[in-house]
């Protein structure tokens, strides 16, 4: 080897990072000592130099190699705490949704919660406590389950309205009404509280996802029977105080009548009785003339019927105490049919009668419910001027001690507008009606303390009861 070449030798050998051969060319004498120094001094500068050349180059690449793991490192960070994030947030989905399922279960009103294929997410303690029905028989399950509990079959409630709003849904309510997204509806359900029913206010609102997507439905049900009941109540207690207010009202009125009914009796009744009595004698002094006597009879039944208005009016104005005495109101029938059967044979009308057996013995004033049940049958005979059927019959309310006798007719009817004028004073439908009998009837029952019930069909006829209490003093029994 030329001696020239060999420190360049070395020199390349060091370039190519030999740097173990070159010292071993060095070391293992390969390179002659005579050249060494000569090497040397080229192989030292060359060491500087191709140290530094190589220091750079192994910083680049480490560089390079640095850069791809760390940017590896970085993605793989990230996507870490991307699942963490994901996770957190499931975490906290799961937390605020466990923390609404939470609130639900605890609110007072029962409440449920359908998803948006109507299956039930939710079913609260207060709903279990008002169907019976526990959580776990019921979550997951659809078709319209959640109605068996309410209604006893499945049918749409007022939570499917949010799905889809349909009269049918709205007609199980009474009433149904829509603020904003929510439906609020009153209605009597029979199946809850072991089927003992109750009256509920049930609230239904749609529910929503971030994105304002309808995703269920939840549906709130307070039971407000107490409050129905209070407000029936409430209702019974202001209709009776009208009634009471419009009989003081009549009474009033009544007694006005009667402090000028009873002048005018006197006024009137002393002139008719002249003119009454000249009457007869005038028919009897002129026996042979027709025409006369014709006139005459006119003159004697209208003075009759004047005398008649009169006496009514009085009654009216100034009833008179009943006189009680035991009675068998079936008896009391009987008589007043004698009576009534003429009048309803020319009228063409069929007559009668079904007696209950065993009826108790009331406490009467005979000859004023005589009068009562004749005003009845005039007016049921007036009803049907082509003929028809009378039915009466008596019977008993024995959990109520009261007796009943009902008047029925195949009749006219009474408009149903014109019902609350039936006892009503001088009301008459009638050319020549005075519109007292019935006030009158009234009059006496209520003095028996004893009530009218009236129910009619306009063209099909009317049924008058007459409700009498026997508890007066005894309980005989009517054996007839
Ligand atoms: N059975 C009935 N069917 C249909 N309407 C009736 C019946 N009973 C009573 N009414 C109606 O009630 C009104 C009042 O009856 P009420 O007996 O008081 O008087 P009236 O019969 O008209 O006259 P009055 O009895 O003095 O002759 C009648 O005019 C009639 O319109
Ligand atoms: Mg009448």
């Amino acid at each position: 080897m030329s001696q020239r070449l060999l420190p360049v030798i070395i020199i390349l050998l060091f370039v190519f990072a030999e740097r173990d051969l070159a010292f071993a060319a060095l070391l293992t004498g390969s390179v002659e000592t005579g050249n060494a120094a000569g090497a040397m001094r080229l192989f030292l500068p060359g060491v500087l130099f191709i140290t530094a050349v190589q220091a750079v180059v192994k910083q680049k690449k480490g560089e390079k190699g640095q850069g791809k793991v760390s940017k590896q490192f970085t993605s793989q960070q990230q996507l870490q705490k991307e699942i963490a994030e994901r996770k957190r947030m499931e975490e906290e989905l799961r937390a605020a949704h466990q923390k609404l399922l939470d609130i639900i279960e605890f609110l007072p009103d029962a409440t449920f919660v359908i998803d948006k294929d109507k299956k039930v997410t939710a079913w609260n303690r207060a709903m279990e406590e008002m169907t019976g029905v526990p959580k776990k028989e019921i979550i997951g399950k659809g078709d319209y389950v959640y109605s068996i509990p309410l209604y006893g079959k499945k049918q749409s409630v007022l939570i499917d309205l949010i799905a889809s709003d349909d009269q049918e849904t709205k007609d199980r309510y009474d009433y149904v009404e829509k603020r904003g997204n929510t439906f609020y509806a009153e209605a009597f359900v029979p199946y809850v509280f072991e089927r003992k029913g109750a009256f509920l206010l049930v609230t239904a609102s749609p529910l929503f996802d971030n994105e304002g997507n309808v995703v269920g439905a939840i549906e709130s049900i307070r039971d407000i029977t107490e409050r129905k009941l209070a407000e029936e109540k409430l209702q019974h207690t202001v209709h009776e105080l009208r009634k009471t207010q419009s009989v003081v009202i009549e009474r009033e009125k009544l007694a006005i009548i009667g402090q000028m009914a009873a002048g005018m009796a006197h006024e009137i009744r002393n002139p008719l009785t002249s003119v009454r009595g000249f009457a007869q004698l005038l028919k009897e002094k002129c026996p042979d003339n027709d025409t006369l006597e014709n006139y005459v009879s006119i003159i004697i039944d209208e003075v009759n019927q004047a005398n008649s208005v009169i006496t009514n009016f009085l009654q009216l104005a100034r009833p008179k105490q009943p006189v009680l005495k035991l009675h068998s109101v079936n008896e009391l029938i009987g008589e007043i049919l004698t009576i009534v059967e003429p009048h309803a044979f020319i009228n063409n009308i069929e007559l009668t009668f079904e007696r209950a057996k065993d009826l108790p013995l009331c406490m009467l004033d005979r000859d004023q419910i005589k009068q009562v049940l004749l005003n009845m049958c005039r007016n049921a005979i007036e009803a049907m001027p082509d003929g028809g059927k009378i039915a009466i019959a008596s019977g008993q309310f024995s959990d109520e001690k009261e007796i009943f006798i009902d008047i029925t007719d195949t009749g006219c009817g009474i408009p149903k507008d014109k019902m609350h004028n039936i006892g009503v004073p001088f009301y008459s439908t009638k050319d020549e009606g005075t519109g007292l009998g019935l006030s009158i009837s009234y009059s006496i029952i209520h003095a028996h303390k004893g009530r009218v019930e009236v129910k009619s069909t306009l063209g099909r006829g009317t049924r008058f009861r007459i409700i009498l209490p026997y508890t007066w003093e005894n309980e005989k029994s009517d054996k007839s």
